[in-house]
């Protein structure tokens, strides 16, 4: 193709670095900068009154969506049924006609999410569709389809995608949650500002990679590493650990932290790395408690926080990264970034095929 490495030594790398590009991007396509609304395309259906939304994707896009819901039933109180596309295809969940269903892929092409959009379509369910490949069967399938800004993504393992997509379900929640009613002008006023703010906070997060890098020479020891993380860090945690073994092939497993003690807290020891993902938002304390009842058990905690979690954080930790403090709305965006950079850095360290690693592919087109 034509599209070089710029001196980087992987696409995946060369990618991670455009996060503060792609999330600005994908912000000038939907946020109005005179009037500093979201602006959607012209929608086929009313999302005042839409009873719920069904969310399917595959792989990454899948803990996007995760994200989502959490944005969604929160903000916008609509209440949102999740699951993967390759079960989604075959569960045939009771709908109520007029549902929404929303669909997220990168290459709008991947045989599960076309086929649970297909499905979905028979039930007499509005498509909306977060798409990167703006030109995809998945974008001619829709109803209407959202475009997230991230320009070609080479690397099998996805990133500048997800924050893309993350970028796009963000702003969908506010204008959701606009039309229902549920979102006061200030409200609205001070989400649009944490996005707005976004971009410059995640090129801060690049001046972290030496603490990254000691992390990932910790976690490439390791042949289990489980992640934690609470609330919208949940799918963060769960994204962390698939690039982890998408990339590295080490087995890691992401867990609600406080889900933590009823099972994977029997398998904590020194071998087992726990990467968690703790900004300061009001799940924090809850989630400081799950980590020192990991650590009271032998477990090394290699933890991303923020400016006003840093002090907690490192009394009880091994490893920290510094995060700048962002609003609580986009800190799963940002806490995504060096969770990504994480599994690069470790892959570098396996000297696995970054690119392009075994068994997997860009876009799985058959099921
Ligand atoms: C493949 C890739 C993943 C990606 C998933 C969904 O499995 O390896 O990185 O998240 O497909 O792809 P899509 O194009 O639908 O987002």
């Amino acid at each position: 193709g034509s599209i070089g490495k710029d001196g980087y030594r992987h696409y995946m790398e060369k990618e991670l670095h455009e996060h503060p590009l792609v999330i600005g991007q994908t912000l000038q396509r939907m946020i109005d900068p005179a009037t500093r609304k979201v602006v959607l395309p012209d929608l086929p259906f009313d999302l005042a009154t839409v009873p719920r939304a069904v969310i399917t994707a595959c792989g990454s896009a899948f803990y996007a969506g995760m994200v989502g819901r959490y944005w969604l039933e929160e903000i916008a109180r609509l209440p949102v049924d999740i699951d993967v596309a390759s079960e989604m295809r075959y569960r045939d969940p009771p709908l109520t006609t007029g549902s929404l269903g929303l669909l997220i892929s990168q290459s709008g092409e991947t045989a599960d999410t076309l086929a649970a959009l297909r499905s979905l379509r028979e039930k007499a369910i509005h498509i909306l569709s977060v798409l990167n490949v703006e030109h995809s069967t998945m974008a001619r399938e829709s109803d209407v389809m959202l475009g997230t800004v991230a320009g070609p993504e080479i690397s099998v393992a996805s990133t500048k995608a997800f924050t893309a997509q993350l970028t796009v379900l963000a702003c969908l929640t506010i204008a959701t949650a606009r039309a229902r009613g549920t979102l006061d002008p200030l409200r609205e006023e001070e989400l649009v500002a944490a996005l707005m703010d976004l971009p410059s906070r995640a090129a801060e997060v690049f001046n972290q990679g030496n603490a990254i890098r000691k992390m990932a020479a910790i976690v490439a020891e390791a042949r289990d590493v489980l992640y934690l993380g609470r609330g919208s860090m949940f799918p963060v945690a769960m994204e962390g650990a698939l690039k982890l073994k998408e990339i590295s092939y080490i087995h890691a497993e992401a867990y609600a932290a406080g889900e933590m003690k009823h099972g994977p807290i029997s398998l904590i020891d020194r071998t087992v790395p726990i990467v968690a993902s703790v900004p300061s938002t009001p799940l924090f304390d809850k989630t400081l408690s799950n980590l020192q009842e990991a650590k009271a058990r032998g477990g090394r905690l290699l933890v991303f926080t923020d400016t006003q979690g840093a002090d907690r954080v490192s009394a009880i930790a091994e490893q920290i990264v510094v995060l700048p403090r962002v609003h609580d709305f986009v800190a799963p965006i940002l806490q995504t970034i060096p969770v990504q950079m994480l599994a690069y850095e470790v892959a570098v360290l396996k000297g696995t095929d970054v690119d392009q690693p075994r068994n997997l592919a860009k876009s799985v087109t058959v099921e």
